[in-house]
């Protein structure tokens, strides 16, 4: 893909459904008994992994554009696959998927892609064999075979990574376990969709505080529950991409409305805020138990602010609340008095690439100064960019990172893989030149 540099963003986008939260949706629909109807679901390839999955469990789905009617099954309604389950590239379901195949009464196959079989799967392992599950697999990664047991035996865990695949996991396991499951996020709070999502179906799930003063989630098993119907938010770290452009590009006005708002996902707004950015969030209300708004932006306001920037730097807590921002917030580094400085974020190098390295590698083309740490990064700012040929390394974050890099370019940049925003976000593009002046 080839990209030239961008006077400024100017227009409406309209933004596909959460794909966090579709591919809960479907799940805790399959889990539930009955027909849930899901609209605004997610367009990413990653959600259709999901969906193909289910359906291989024995789940009905009929899907008409972003409209989905799955016929939940319950939780003891699915069926033994007569295939492994792919799950594409997608970490997500997977690790969602293999908490509710743990208490199944029949053995499956999770496979993927070859970024999925480089990720750690040892964290929802450990978790689910402590529940009586039996689990197979290559040190670790993929593939994994899961034996199911039922019931599942309730768990108190702490998570050993902030991470809210393996903390959904757990949970969805807890939902078929006997007794009282408890999750502890000691590392940081994650996203809470799932959470939400089960609460949404009338799943009673309780935040509580441990005794030592964590935070945790807790559910009593085994529960069933009915289908209802649920209406996807547009995804916030989709938006975040053209948020960020016309944030950096003067003159720039940018309206999107019913985005998700959740605030475990809208640190990297508040991050934008702090460095100066005119980025604004209005009609806030719930639904289907989530946060929902429109967001505005104005571009270049930093320019006017006098290059003020309120903090440079970003780590600890906040860092699992904008996880999957966090190479757009180096790219946004580049233009900010003072750069970015990123830490505490080892977690980066278990995404679909290595997302410290592929990050540095992409900004170092463009003749960017940036230090690489073990757990993070450190990139100079305010630097002009220069044209370059960068890779997506089939990472879509990646390819969506430094697309808006290259609009803020002094000459034409070229994308190697850049189809792989479709992971995601498949319309990026096409959103992305309705908007742009050149
Ligand atoms: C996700 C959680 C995050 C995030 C991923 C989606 C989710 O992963 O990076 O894109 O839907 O729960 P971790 O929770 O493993 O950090």
């Amino acid at each position: 893909m080839k990209i030239r540099p961008a006077r400024r963003l100017k227009g409406q986008a309209s933004i596909p459904g959460d794909k966090s939260l579709s591919h809960r949706a479907a799940i805790v629909a399959a889990l539930g008994k009955g027909i849930s109807h899901i609209s605004n679901f997610s367009t990413s390839r990653d959600c259709a992994s999901t969906l193909s999955c289910l359906r291989e469990l024995g789940v009905s789905i009929e899907q008409d554009g972003n409209n989905v009617r799955v016929e939940g099954v319950g939780e003891v309604g699915f069926r033994a696959p007569n295939e492994r389950l792919d799950c594409g590239n997608s970490g997500s379901t997977i690790r969602m998927l293999a908490g509710v195949l743990a208490g199944q009464n029949f053995s499956s196959t999770l496979i993927g892609d070859g970024s999925l079989r480089s990720r750690p799967m040892e964290r929802i392992i450990e978790p689910l064999e402590m529940m009586g599950a039996h689990i197979e697999s290559r040190g670790g990664k993929l593939p994994l075979r899961i034996a199911g047991t039922r019931p599942l035996k309730a768990i108190r865990y702490e998570l050993p990574v902030a991470s809210a695949q393996v903390k959904s996991c757990v949970l969805l396991a807890g939902l078929q376990a006997e007794g009282r499951t408890v999750v502890i996020e000691t590392l940081g709070i994650t996203r809470d969709h799932t959470e939400r999502m089960l609460k949404w179906f009338g799943v009673p799930v309780d935040r509580v505080i441990t005794p030592d003063e964590s935070a945790g989630i807790e559910i009593q098993g085994p529960v069933s529950f009915a289908a209802h119907d649920v209406n996807i938010p547009g995804d916030i770290s989709s938006a975040a991409f053209l948020i960020a452009g016309a944030a950096l590009l003067s003159g720039s006005q940018l309206e999107i409305e019913a985005v998700g708002l959740n605030p475990t996902r809208t640190q990297f707004l508040s991050m934008l805020h702090s460095l100066g950015l005119d980025v604004r969030v209005t009609d806030i209300h719930e639904k289907c138990n989530e946060p929902v708004g429109n967001i505005r932006v104005t571009g270049g306001a930093f320019l006017e602010s006098g290059g003020r920037v309120e903090s440079n730097s970003v780590r600890g807590g906040s860092i699992p609340q904008l996880i999957d921002e966090l190479p757009l917030l180096a790219v946004v580094g580049t233009q900010i008095s003072g750069g970015i400085k990123i830490r505490d974020a080892a977690e980066l190098r278990f995404k679909e690439t290595d997302r410290i390295a592929t990050t540095v590698k992409n900004l170092r083309m463009m003749g960017v100064g940036v230090e690489e740490f073990a757990d993070g990064l450190a990139v100079a700012g305010p630097a002009s960019l220069r044209g370059a040929a960068l890779d997506s390394f089939g990472d879509h974050r990646i390819a969506m990172a430094f697309t808006i890099a290259a609009l803020l370019a002094d000459s034409e940049s070229e994308i190697a893989g850049a189809e792989c925003v479709e992971i995601s976000f498949p319309e990026f593009f096409e959103s992305l030149e309705s908007l742009v002046e050149r």
